[in-house]
């Protein structure tokens, strides 16, 4: 299969649909590689690096689109990638169709058939091309947060380990999935005081069991969020209601009750977010203050750690692009009915149902697609 990889073209985006490593087991898999050059930079992969894996590099992302089988990136398709998309050609990367008729319309009308890696799901139940980035945005939450607690930044000027003598910083993680864990094992990592509020009791005890003695967890209500955010310096949002906005659990209100200077760090941003005040910002002005209270609400954090996140990113797409590759996308989705679950676009079809029901446009079986 001849695959190709434009370089990001999205506003502040800086990561990359594949790695040289992921170029070189492709190609050990008998395929051919496309990299537009500059590609990688972004993530601090020069050019050299993929042509040493055996890539080629082409100038434009046009011959990219014109020649490739299979088109591998990280955000949705833009305008102009979607015009240079063709009926037969396959684009594995993040689309997230449900809030965006444009693209959906662009991608039903170039006859492609598109596989969705926020759709793609696991034998637990969860979502292994989205869980690396929630894994990233958790980790960072933290770090961006202490950085928001320092005065200069707007914050109360407590600094997360305190010193001997001195207390810590108290963290209030709500939401104990995979960001707030991650969020959890940092800030507790960095000396703070960190609680996790949940409302699932399953994953409560499946946090006390395994990291019981590193932070502490609560039972979700709005009474306990109301006591613990008075006590807090940082509140970390990290809920999630599948395929629905994030509830707003902090009002603006509550925010008289908080300790001033103190930094709200809304990581469910990208689902409305969880605090009544909260609004996306980017990472060029990442803060902001309401009511005397600091809120970080980058919309993309993993793109502050472009290596980073395009090492994990890639770990998690490698097997299923090599599947792609090596049986063709029919083959693939019929053997791995994860696989299937991403198939979101097929010759001018929907195949995701709610994709199908947010935008009212009709749908047809991922399984009579493959067919
Ligand atoms: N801003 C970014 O750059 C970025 C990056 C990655 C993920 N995210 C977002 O972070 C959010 C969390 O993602 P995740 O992967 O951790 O999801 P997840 O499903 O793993 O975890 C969400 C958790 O929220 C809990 N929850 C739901 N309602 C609650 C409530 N009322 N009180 C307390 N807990 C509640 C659930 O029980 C679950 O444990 C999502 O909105 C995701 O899109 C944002």
């Amino acid at each position: 299969m001849k695959i190709g990889c434009p370089t990001e073209i999205k506003p502040q985006e800086f990561r990359v649909g594949m790695t040289p490593d992921a170029a070189r087991e492709a190609i050990a898999h008998g395929h051919q590689v496309m990299i537009q050059k500059g590609a990688g930079l972004g993530a601090g992969f020069p050019d050299e690096d993929y042509a040493a894996a055996g890539a080629a590099l082409i100038d434009t992302a046009a011959e990219i689109f014109a020649s490739a089988d299979m088109i591998v990136k990280v955000k949705e398709p833009q305008a102009g990638e979607r015009k240079m998309l063709r009926e037969g050609q396959l684009l594995f990367t993040y689309l997230h169709l449900a809030p965006d008729p444009e693209q959906t319309h662009d991608l039903l009308a170039s006859g492609c058939t598109a596989i969705a890696y926020e759709t793609v799901t696991d034998e637990r139940g969860g979502l292994p091309l989205l869980a690396p980035m929630s894994e990233v945005a958790g980790r960072l939450a933290p770090q961006v947060g202490a950085w928001t607690l320092q005065k200069a930044n707007g914050g109360r000027g407590v600094l997360m380990g305190g010193v001997p003598g001195v207390a810590p910083a108290k963290v209030l993680v709500v939401g104990g999935g995979v960001v707030g864990t991650h969020a959890a094992k940092i800030a507790a990592g960095m000396g703070a005081d960190v609680t996790v509020l949940d409302r699932s009791l399953p994953r409560l005890k499946y946090l006390d069991d395994v990291f019981g003695g590193t932070f502490k967890t609560r039972y979700s209500t709005a009474g306990a969020t109301a006591e613990l955010i008075r006590e807090a310096d940082m509140v970390i949002g990290a809920v999630l209601i599948p395929g629905a906005a994030a509830p707003k659990l902090i009002s603006r209100a509550d925010l008289a009750t908080m300790k001033p200077g103190a930094a709200l760090v809304d990581v469910a941003i990208d689902q409305g977010g969880c605090f009544e005040t909260s609004r996306a910002t980017t990472h060029a002005d990442p803060i902001y203050e309401v009511d005397g209270i600091m809120h970080y609400c980058v919309a993309n954090m993993p793109g502050a750690v472009a290596r980073t996140s395009t090492l994990a990113l890639g770990n998690a797409t490698l097997p299923f692009l090599l599947a792609l590759a090596d049986k063709g996308w029919k083959q693939a989705c019929a053997d791995d009915v994860h696989l299937l679950n991403g198939l979101n676009v097929h010759a001018g079809k929907l195949t995701y149902f709610a994709v199908g029901k947010a935008l009212g446009i009709d749908v047809i079986s991922p399984t009579l697609a493959v067919k």
